[in-house]
Formats: structure tokens, sequence, C-alpha cells
């Protein structure tokens, strides 16, 4: 299909799947988020890298939920996902948690708001080198939202 201007904007490709999962942010449902995102981007065909890309993307937003939007407790994680005809797997994980003060702060490599040492401050490095975008918006005491977009390479049949 040719590529039509609509509003300034190339249009986008139809929505051809969509799915929605709540889930408690206990640590083992991160495994789980990835079973699930992987059975269900399937269908688009994608390579083993494109898989393993995208689940390794969607493990750091899903962690960052457990560990920084939940700290003290156990909150809801909302996994969406939605396909594009022309292979755009676009995911967004939700959460009600804490929220980022300064989300282009968070976004630079090896910052961390972790006093216990444990975490290296990669997440949202990792999640851009695994992504075509990241959008990330959040507000303090409200939670944050992170939506990853992915193009996958193969050739569709619409
Ligand atoms: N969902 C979230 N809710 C609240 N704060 C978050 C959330 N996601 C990220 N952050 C904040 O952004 C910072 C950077 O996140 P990032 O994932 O890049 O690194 P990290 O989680 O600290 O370390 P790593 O991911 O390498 O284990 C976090 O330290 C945290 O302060
Ligand atoms: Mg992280």
């Amino acid at each position: 299909m040719k590529d039509k201007k609509h509003g300034g904007r190339p249009r986008l490709s139809p929505i051809c799947n969509e799915m929605k999962l709540d889930f408690p942010s206990h640590s083992k449902n991160e495994s789980f988020a990835r079973a699930a995102a992987g059975a269900f981007i399937a269908s688009l065909d994608p390579t083993a890298s494109e898989l393993s890309d995208i689940k390794c993307a969607l493990s750091e937003a899903v962690t960052n939920c457990t560990v920084h939007a939940y700290p003290d407790k156990i909150g809801t994680i909302r996994l969406e996902i939605k396909l594009r005809e022309d292979g755009t797997v676009i995911l967004t994980v939700k959460d009600k948690g804490v929220g980022i003060s300064d989300i282009a702060k968070a976004r630079e490599p090896l910052f961390t708001t972790d006093a216990a040492g444990e975490r290296s401050g990669m997440g949202f490095t990792v999640m851009e080198g695994f992504s075509d975008s990241i959008k990330i918006s959040s507000k303090p005491g409200k939670g944050t939202t992170v939506t990853l977009t992915r193009k996958l390479s193969g050739k569709r049949t619409s």
C-alpha cells in the first residue's frame, strides 16, 4: 500500500490484534509477562532475535514496576499489546505506583535511585536499544506508562 499522507503524517497501518493483561507486581510475574507477550506476538512471525529483543525490553519495563513503582507493596501492572498489519508491535506497561519526578534523568544510562546498590541504572537504556521508540509518561504519586514500539522486519501479507 502506498504511504498516503494523513493530516501531514504518514497514515498508520491498521491494528490487526490487541490484548490487555492485568497482573500483580510479584517478581515471578516478569517471566509470565514475557511468555504471554511472546505467545501473542508469535502471530506476526517474528525472528528469534526480534522476539528476544522485545521480551528483553518488556522485562525491563515490568521489573521497574515491581522494584520502583511499588517498592513496599504489591500493585497492579497492566500490559497492553497492539499489533499493526505492517508488523509493528506496540507494548504498553502501566503502573499506578510512585511515579517518576524527572523522566529525562531517569533515562540517562547508569542513573538509578536504588540505594541498595543492586541496580545498574541501565533498564531504560536497554529498552531504547531493543525498541524503535520509547515513550515514558509519569506523574509522581499517580504512576507511570512506558510505551515501546518495534517494527518487525519480515514481509507481511497485508
Ligand atoms: N515504573 C517506575 N516507577 C517509578 N520509578 C521508575 C519506574 N521505572 C523506572 N523508574 C526510575 O527510573 C530509574 C531508572 O530506571 P532504569 O530501569 O533505567 O534503571 P534501574 O531500574 O534503577 O536499574 P536496572 O534497570 O539496571 O536494574 C529507576 O532507578 C527509578 O528511579
Ligand atoms: Mg530498571
